[in-house]
């Protein structure tokens, strides 16, 4: 099989005295999805934070291209193509959707693209086009999150990950945000997807891994866990 696109190897991950993920291996193959599923504090977002360097890891690797990112800082993984949408979104309230977006387009190489890739953003989100002056704080859940991911898109990502992008919105937003993760997917950007919603995930990813107490319980194409017995009775409230 050909190199990953991400590599973590035997990652462990602590609050001051308090570790929360454990020996944790992932890889992510190039145009594919990949969903990190698991209940409550199970570790995803602490996952996706020290692959985007936002929380250092305590042991373990980290390597994306082929190339050793354990240590960089996060804004030198931005530019290196990968991104990272935030659980909480962190959109600047009281910027317009315009300038959140253009906040995205931060790496130097992108300075000459950002008018061009804003104008790629609102055609894909026509929403955003629509409300670009409005206050990113004004929008409504779904257009905050369309905002959050524009601005992630803005730095051209080969690999986006997104953590609970659906997290607080009503089910048709839930539909129209995995619409647009698929749309993203098309386009040739590989995703890696943290997600308590494991129906949902499991239908849009290829691979998945299931983390459970800040360790990986299980791994395998998203089709065939999607049958598994324990993750239907865990994750998917089946009755058996
Ligand atoms: N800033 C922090 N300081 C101390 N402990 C933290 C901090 N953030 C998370 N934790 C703890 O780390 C563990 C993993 O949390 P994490 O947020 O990674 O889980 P999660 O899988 O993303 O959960 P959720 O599905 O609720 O988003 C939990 O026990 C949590 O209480
Ligand atoms: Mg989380």
């Amino acid at each position: 099989m050909a190199e990953a696109l991400l590599r973590v190897e035997a990652l462990d991950a602590a609050y001051d005295a308090v570790q929360v993920v454990w020996g944790l291996n992932l890889q992510v193959q190039a145009g594919t999805v990949t969903s990190l599923i698991g209940s409550n504090g199970a570790g995803k977002t602490t996952t996706m934070n020290v692959i985007a360097g936002t929380l250092p890891a305590r042991r373990g690797e980290i390597i994306f291209r082929g190339e050793d990112i354990t240590t960089k800082p996060p804004d030198l993984r931005v530019g290196m193509r990968l991104s990272l949408i935030p659980e909480q979104r962190q959109l600047w309230p009281r910027m317009t959707v315009e300038e959140n977006l253009l906040l995205g387009a931060f790496p130097r190489r992108l300075r000459g693209k950002a008018k061009e890739n804003l104008k790629n953003i609102y055609e894909m989100f026509p929403r955003l086009g629509e409300r670009r002056k409005q206050y990113a704080g004004t929008l409504s859940g779904g257009e905050q999150q369309m905002c959050a991911i524009g601005r992630g898109l803005m730095a051209e990502p080969l690999l986006l990950m997104l953590d609970e992008p659906s997290l607080g919105l009503a089910p048709m937003l839930v539909d129209e945000i995995f619409h647009y993760v698929r749309v993203i997917a098309a386009r040739g950007v590989t995703i890696l997807l943290a997600a308590q919603n494991a129906n949902y995930a499991l239908q849009f990813s290829d691979y998945c891994y299931v983390m459970e107490s800040g360790r990986i319980a299980l791994e395998g194409r998203s089709e065939k866990l999607r049958c598994d017995h324990h993750v239907r009775r865990a994750y998917m409230g089946a009755a058996s």
